[in-house]
Formats: structure tokens, C-alpha cells, sequence
């Protein structure tokens, strides 16, 4: 079943959005009330620093928001940001972003027109030695998360969304969606035109040349798809967004 969008102006009994009210653990739902009212990308990220919907921040550095224009035509929803991600504030400028990057290139997309996030804004990790291992969010998590992802669609209104890897695809999809495979473009509300491949950190994953290859043409291959579909649907210059 297809995960669907709230209607951002029937959000249940937002929260009262008096500064008195922003009581942190709330801010995820104030920052959709905010959306709601039309507010824009840089009042969302604000609220979105001062986050405490999950305890995620108490171990992490900073609120990673997403980044891109309220007119971008594609967003990008990855699974969290990376230690990098963390100590730089902005999502996917890792390894794993380098991948992502190139595979935009490649794909004909520009990163500079798109809009980059993730599922959950908090980097969730556990020591090493002196790393900062990735840990995996857990479904509470990326729950308490998920209004903030419902506020930059809501304000963003992409016309294609490219949830990237499993986490962001089963966790705005369902259960039953698989990146394992080439992707198809699934019926969902979140967007006209919604596909889930394989995260970028799945290429650097690879166990050998071949197969960090075949990782590569297959993210690359995906994106085309959303390249071809935005020229087709003539959704790829300055034409009318969706509605
Ligand atoms: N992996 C993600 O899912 N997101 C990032 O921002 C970086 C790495």
C-alpha cells in the first residue's frame, strides 16, 4: 500500500505555534502546521534545529535539513545523514554523495536544481574505536521524524521524488517495495512521479570492481528514468509544477 501524503491543511489539531509552544519534542508537527501555512524552507530549518521529536540529537551534532530550492522539480530522500553529513550540516557531501553526484551527472540531473534530504535529519551512530559507526534508524524514529519530510513536500511539491535505498523507500512506500531490482515508477500521492532505487553507499558497499560497476549503471540507469520522464512531461524547463 502506498504511503500517502497528508493534506498539509487537514493536519489534526496542529500544535498552537505561539514561541510559548514550541516545546522541542513538538517540532516536528509545529514545523507541518508550519508548511501549512505557507511558511518556507528557511523557517522549517530553523524550527528543524532546535529538534527533539526522537532523542537522536542528544548524540548527534546538528539538525541536517534538506537543501535545494522550494522550485526544485526532483527531491532526493535518503535514509539519514552520514558522520560527514553531521559535522558539515548538509546532507549527502560524504562519500556517499560523491557517488550520488556522479550518478546525477551521468543522469542529466543537476544537483544545484534538486532538492537533497533524508528520512531522518539526525545522524544515528554508535562508537568505534574513534569512529562513528552508522547505525540503522529504527521505525520510531524515522516516525517521529517523518513531518518534517511531510513539511519540505509540502512546500517543495517535487514534481519526481527518488527515495534512495531501502529505509526511505519501505518507510514512505510500505513494507513490500524493493530496491533490489531495476526501478519502476510507482503509483503513489507523494508525487507524480516516484521511484526507489539503491542507495549511493550501496555502490561504495560493492565487493569488487565488477559489482561496484554494475551498482553504479543501475543508480545511474534509475535516475535516467526520472531524466526522461521530467522531458517527456515537459516538467524539465520552468513549465507549471504540479498541482
Ligand atoms: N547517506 C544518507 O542517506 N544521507 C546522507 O545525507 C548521507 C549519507
Amino acid at each position: 500500500m502506498c504511503a500517502v501524503l497528508p493534506r498539509l491543511e487537514s493536519v489534526p489539531n496542529p500544535p498552537a505555534t505561539t514561541d510559548a509552544a514550541r516545546d522541542p519534542t513538538h517540532l516536528p508537527e509545529i514545523g507541518r502546521e508550519v508548511a501549512a501555512r505557507g511558511g518556507n524552507l528557511p523557517e522549517l530549518r530553523s524550527l528543524a534545529a532546535g529538534c527533539r521529536g526522537c532523542d537522536l540529537w542528544e548524540r548527534a551534532t546538528q539538525t541536517v535539513f534538506g537543501e535545494g530550492g522550494q522550485d526544485a522539480r526532483v527531491m532526493l530522500a535518503g535514509e539519514q545523514p552520514g558522520d560527514q553529513e553531521d559535522l558539515a550540516g548538509h546532507p549527502f557531501v560524504g562519500p556517499a554523495g560523491k557517488i550520488l553526484d556522479k550518478a546525477l551527472d551521468e543522469a542529466g540531473i543537476d544537483r544545484e536544481g534538486a532538492f537533497i534530504t533524508n528520512v531522518v535529519k539526525h545522524f544515528k551512530w554508535r562508537p568505534s574505536g574513534k569512529r562513528r559507526l552508522h547505525e540503522r534508524p529504527n521505525a520510531r524514529e524515522i516516525k517521529a521524524c517523518r513531518p518534517w519530510l511531510d513539511a519540505e513536500l509540502g512546500l517543495v511539491r517535487p514534481a519526481a521524488l527518488v527515495l534512495l535505498g531501502a529505509t526511505a523507500a519501505k518507510s514512505m512506500i510500505g513494507p513490500e517495495v524493493r530496491v533490489s531490482g531495476p526501478a519502476a515508477p510507482i503509483e503513489s500521492e507523494l508525487a507524480p512521479f516516484v521511484i526507489a532505487t539503491i542507495h549511493p553507499s550501496a555502490v561504495l558497499r560493492s565487493v569488487d570492481r565488477e559489482a561496484r560497476e554494475l551498482a553504479f549503471g543501475r543508480l545511474v540507469g534509475d535516475l535516467r528514468l526520472v531524466s526522461d520522464w521530467l522531458a517527456s512531461s515537459g516538467r524539465s524547463g520552468s513549465g507549471p509544477r504540479h498541482a
